[in-house]
């Protein structure tokens, strides 16, 4: 048994990003983690992994359709699968290991095992109980399922099974069109298999800009992923190493089927909670299973905190990380803050999709007068001479103050263009203000300077 000014129960990007400043700050920390490695769902079996897929099977899809082009001609690489999910592996293993090297650094103590409260100021971890003036929930999420889906991991997976099937299915039905499913359903379509969306909506990535979403669509269509819209699932029958996907489509009600050799669910997920006592505490819960907290991200229990997946909010690490550091400097006397305003959302497609404030929706729904400025990819050198010209940068500012209020980026490297609009939004610019900035040429950031161009005196490229 230790005493601990903090301790953190779970060590995904809020749990370990809240430790390292709690122990930057000076106070004695200790994160608990049941899992065999640190860093969370975010690490292991999210962000990473997937974006190593994501990245290997871009260079794949880059060999099998760009370089003849450029005149790198010979025998396309085929797909040695085993030694994806080995090269997936390192890439994990370096980040997991890189935050228990953070950990070792800055002198924080992983208490290793599933963590609960028994009561305010104390954590136990097997039959170790700890005592904590602070304790910082960042527990996460799980995969969320459907009624009549059962995940068995093998035929059926989440997420997390997707990521290491044992082989490349010929035919993949993915269960939704949102972040995931889009996500790993391009991995396994660019690596040949035959993938079919089913989405319950008439659109796909639901929340996000709407021109973004067609052309989005449009553009995943081209790359060979196919589209059941306005279908909901009904039910998945496995058949030894064969699923059934049965679905009804919702303008007529008539009922179809589709066969396949993998089905991901990917339909979401919901907080994770289970074993911390909360109940007991009398910790106060939404009807969605998020922990409910104040604007400091304390709970409606004296020394408690939660952040990350496990309460409001978008389910991003970025948002899980920014409150992990809000809520290690509260602790510290500090202030904390985060601007939920300006929290950015990326796919990481190809090409990237990605958003950061209101869309033209939410606008016209407030009411706001506001202005687009929109520029394609197809009017930027840089992204001609890379084959990345499909897509667009779409600003959108408030007609009078020309104030920017959202951006929406669908194109090459649009997860890193699109921060620029984000530090121009943390400091209240005005869309003149990104126009009048000298951008390098060429760069795909033009795109978004000829976009906020466009919100006044119009373009120069297009
Ligand atoms: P988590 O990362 O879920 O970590 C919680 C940790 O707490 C887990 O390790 C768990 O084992 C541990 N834990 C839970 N209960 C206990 C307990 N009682 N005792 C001890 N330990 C406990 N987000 C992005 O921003 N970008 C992406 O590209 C991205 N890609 C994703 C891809 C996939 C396939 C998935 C599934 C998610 C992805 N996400 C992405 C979402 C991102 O992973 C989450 O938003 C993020 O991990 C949330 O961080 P967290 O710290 O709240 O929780
Ligand atoms: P999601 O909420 O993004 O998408 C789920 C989709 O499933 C929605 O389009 C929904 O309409 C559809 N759906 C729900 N029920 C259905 C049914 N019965 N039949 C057909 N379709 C149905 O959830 P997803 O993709 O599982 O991702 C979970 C979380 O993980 C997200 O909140 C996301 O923020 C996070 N994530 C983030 C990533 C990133 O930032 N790049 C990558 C992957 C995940």
């Amino acid at each position: 048994m230790a005493n601990y000014d903090v301790i953190v129960i779970g060590s995904g990007p809020g749990g370990y990003v809240a430790a390292i400043r709690c122990a930057q700050l000076g106070l004695k920390t200790a994160c608990v983690e049941g899992r065999e490695t640190l860093g969370g769902t975010c690490l292991n079996v999210g962000c990473i992994p997937s974006k190593a897929l994501l990245h290997a099977s871009h260079q794949l899809h880059e060999a099998e359709h760009n370089f003849a082009k450029m005149g790198l001609k010979g025998k396309s690489p085929s797909v040695d699968w085993k030694q994806m999910l080995s090269y997936k592996d390192d890439v994990i293993g370096q980040n997991t290991k890189g935050i228990e090297f953070l950990f070792k650094k800055n002198k924080i103590d992983w208490l290793k095992g599933w963590g609960s409260i028994p009561e305010t100021g104390k954590v136990k971890v097997g039959d170790e109980v700890h005592e904590a003036k602070n304790i910082i929930i960042a527990t996460g999420s799980e995969v969320s399922t459907l009624p009549g889906v059962e995940i068995d991991e093998k035929t059926v997976v989440s997420s997390t099974g997707a990521l290491e099937l044992p082989k490349v299915p010929k035919k993949m039905v993915v269960i939704g069109a949102g972040v995931i499913g889009l996500e790993l359903g391009s991995v396994y379509s660019r690596l040949g298999a035959e993938v079919t969306v089913v989405e319950f909506l008439d659109h796909i990535t639901p929340g996000m800009d709407g021109e973004v979403q067609k052309q989005f669509q449009k553009l995943l269509k081209k790359q060979g992923l196919k589209f059941i819209m306005g279908a909901a699932v009904q039910s998945v029958e496995t058949l030894k190493t064969k699923a059934k996907v049965n679905y009804k489509l919702r303008k007529d009600d008539s009922e179809e089927t589709l066969d396949a050799d993998v089905v991901l669910v990917a339909t979401g997920r919901k907080p994770f909670t289970d074993g911390l006592g909360l109940d007991a505490l009398g910790v106060k819960m939404s009807e969605r299973g998020q922990i409910e907290t104040d604007d400091q991200w304390r709970t409606n229990v004296e020394g408690i905190y939660a952040i990350g997946d496990a309460i409001d909010g978008p389910m991003l690490a970025h948002k899980a990380e920014d409150e992990g550091m809000a809520a290690a400097e509260v602790i510290a006397g500090k202030h904390g803050h985060v601007n939920y305003g300006v929290i950015p959302g990326v796919i990481y497609t190809h090409p990237e999709v990605a958003s950061v404030g209101q869309t033209e929706e939410q606008l016209k729904e407030a009411g706001r007068a506001y202005k687009v400025g929109k520029f394609s990819f197809m009017g930027n050198g840089r992204a001609k001479a890379n084959f990345a010209g499909d897509g667009f940068v779409k600003l959108l500012a408030d007609k009078e103050t020309d104030r920017i209020l959202g951006a929406h980026i669908i194109g090459p490297m649009a997860g890193d263009l699109i921060h620029e609009v984000c530090v121009a939004m943390e400091f209240g610019a005005a869309a003149e203000d990104l126009a009048l900035t000298c951008h390098a040429h060429p760069t795909y950031s033009e795109a978004v300077r000829e976009a906020a161009l466009a919100c006044g005196d119009g373009p120069i490229h297009s």
